[in-house]
């Protein structure tokens, strides 16, 4: 099992008191090898929170969660390299060039710098960015930055990758064409993947299995719709998860 949660919740404040908030009410999740998992659900329901528990920035308050076996929070620095990151946000660094963009997860491998280099460049041409190598990111469309954050997570050659709506804030036609690549490089480069999504549209095209959660983050659907006849599904699998959300 690649990723497990068992009885995880987290609250936050102090437990008990007042002010404590419980975003995530005892999640029992497995998601296997070579899994690319959609976590479904409305703004606030306590996917951020899920993703920083698996990501290892945040403790869980109860229940564990744990990577290939290992504590994400614990044994943070074991995850070097191991565990891939893309969020909503690019997060480039304004001062670096794309190229070095992507080299920055290969300087922790310690890795040569002319081996950095060519990987970072090959990871770049395949998601279309060959040219723009030496660009910073404030000469880059919200797209292609979005682009270098793939080529950089792709680049460390994790097998495990966290995405948290890394497309949301991109017009839906460049959001549509990374979403098809992104799947692609993830199944092509046998990745198990965990991607945050606040859209059905989008779960339903990333996901081989599909998991709505209410708030507090609780599993209210767990959909392995990829295995069934999806073309056939794709309808009623829709109409159950708008049923669960409006709910
Ligand atoms: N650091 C924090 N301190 C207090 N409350 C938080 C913190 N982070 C998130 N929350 C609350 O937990 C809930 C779930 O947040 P989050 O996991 O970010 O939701 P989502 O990603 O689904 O939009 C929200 O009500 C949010 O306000
Ligand atoms: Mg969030």
């Amino acid at each position: 099992m690649a990723i497990q949660l068992a009885g995880v919740s987290k609250v936050f404040g102090k437990p008990g008191s007042a002010g404590a908030y419980l975003a995530v009410d005892k999640i029992d999740l497995q998601v296997e090898q070579g899994q690319m998992l959609a976590l479904l659900g409305k703004t606030g329901c306590g996917k951020s929170t899920i993703f920083n528990m698996v990501a290892g920035l945040t403790e869980p308050t109860e229940g564990r969660v744990t990577v290939d076996g290992r504590n994400p929070f614990g044994d943070f620095d074991a995850f070097r390299g191991r565990m891939a990151i893309v969020f909503q946000n690019d997060r480039l660094l304004p001062w670096r060039t794309a190229v070095q963009n992507v080299e920055l997860g290969l300087e922790i491998l310690e890795k040569s710098a002319s081996e950095r280099r060519g990987i970072a460049m090959s990871w770049l041409e395949k998601l279309g960015l060959r040219g723009h190598e030496n660009d910073y990111p404030h000469a880059l469309s919200g797209g292609m930055r979005q682009r270098v954050s793939i080529a950089r997570a792709f680049a460390t050659n994790a097998n495990i990758l966290l995405c948290d709506e890394p497309f949301s804030a991109l017009d839906e036609m460049t959001a549509r064409r990374l979403r098809g690549e992104f799947v692609r490089l993830v199944k092509e480069n046998g990745k198990t993947a965990i991607f945050i999504t606040h859209s059905i549209n989008e779960a339903l095209e990333i996901g081989d299995r599909i998991i709505v959660l209410k708030r507090p983050a609780t599993i209210a659907l767990d959909i392995p719709h990829k295995e069934t006849d999806f073309r056939e599904h794709e309808e009623a699998i829709r109409k159950r998860i708008q049923d669960v959300l409006a709910a």
